[in-house]
């Protein structure tokens, strides 16, 4: 089978873990990878690790790609689209990744011609461990979406959505590995409280948020019935729950991913 080209424009953080993925993954030979940059600086460095065709010159990445995955800072895409608006043609797949750029507006800036397919990826892509929300706009086929599927399968989990809720997949699972990293670290704190070295408390937490979170998924069971399964009566774990209700837990993560969602509704104008 012939490799489709994928140009990635934007081969910086989130662009080089999708790359990485990718050409380790079960499609490294359903893909011809080349990347894009800004400066010739980083185009060399990205080069260099990647052992990819990377330039600044996206006039190439736009002639000559069949899918074209857009990973720049969300102020620099109209700009880039509209400069090569007329290069894209019908025949072409564009995937954006940038937070808070819509469907329509895409499509307006690059022309109106390529199927258009947004995605939401969270920072443990980088590790294949992420979460990746991905909607269809304009031309978008079954077989666009299939395709984007298929790429951020390889970097973690992937759910469709509607585009409405790319708000609160934002406040959810895009800044959702923050929250985590403070509940992480304020077990380890509480670890350090009772003695454990810190180290250790913090391997123990981490692994303990990794294994709950692993049990929900496997086992598809309601996360408050693992709960209750772990809850033996008068024993300890119900003294914890009782301090976390008390603390407000529970709400207090419902108005962190509220707080979130507004923030990204603000920024979207
Ligand atoms: N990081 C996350 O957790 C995350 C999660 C979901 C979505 N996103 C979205 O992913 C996008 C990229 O984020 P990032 O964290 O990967 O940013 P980043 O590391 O700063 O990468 C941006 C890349 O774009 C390149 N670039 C800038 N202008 C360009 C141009 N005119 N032509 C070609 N390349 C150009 C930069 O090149 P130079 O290095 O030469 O400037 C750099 O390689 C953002 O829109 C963000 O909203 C990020």
């Amino acid at each position: 089978m012939k490799k489709q080209k994928l140009a990635i424009v934007g081969l910086g953080k989130m662009g080089e873990a999708i790359a990485q993925g990718l050409m380790s993954g079960s499609l490294s030979d359903d893909y011809q990878i080349s990347g894009t940059t800004r400066t010739e600086e980083s185009a060399k460095e990205a080069k260099s690790r990647l052992k990819i065709h990377c330039t600044t010159d996206n006039s190439e990445a736009f002639n000559e790609a069949d899918i074209i995955l857009l990973s720049v800072k969300p102020h620099q895409v109209e700009k880039i689209l509209r400069a090569n608006a007329s290069r894209i043609h019908e025949r072409q797949l564009l995937i954006s990744i940038c937070a808070a750029i819509s469907t329509e507006q895409l499509s307006e800036w690059s022309g109106g011609k390529a199927a258009i397919v947004r995605a939401m990826p969270n920072t443990p892509c980088l590790i294949k461990s992420g979460v990746t929300a991905i909607c269809s706009g304009p031309r978008c086929e079954k077989s666009h979406l299939k395709t984007a599927e298929k790429i951020f399968g390889e970097l973690g989990l992937v759910s469709v959505l509607e585009e409405s809720l790319f708000d609160g997949v934002t406040g959810l699972s895009g800044c959702g590995p923050a929250y985590v990293y403070l509940m992480i670290e304020s077990l380890s704190e509480a670890g350090v409280k009772v003695g454990i070295s810190r180290k250790q408390a913090t391997l123990l937490a981490a692994q303990t948020m990794m294994g709950a979170a692993k049990m929900v998924l496997d086992r598809e069971e309601h996360p408050a019935a693992l709960k209750d399964e772990v809850t033996t009566p008068a024993g300890c774990t119900i003294d914890g729950l009782m301090a976390l209700e008390e603390g407000k837990l529970r709400v207090t993560l419902i108005k962190a991913v509220l707080a979130a969602t507004k923030r990204s509704k603000l920024m979207r104008g």
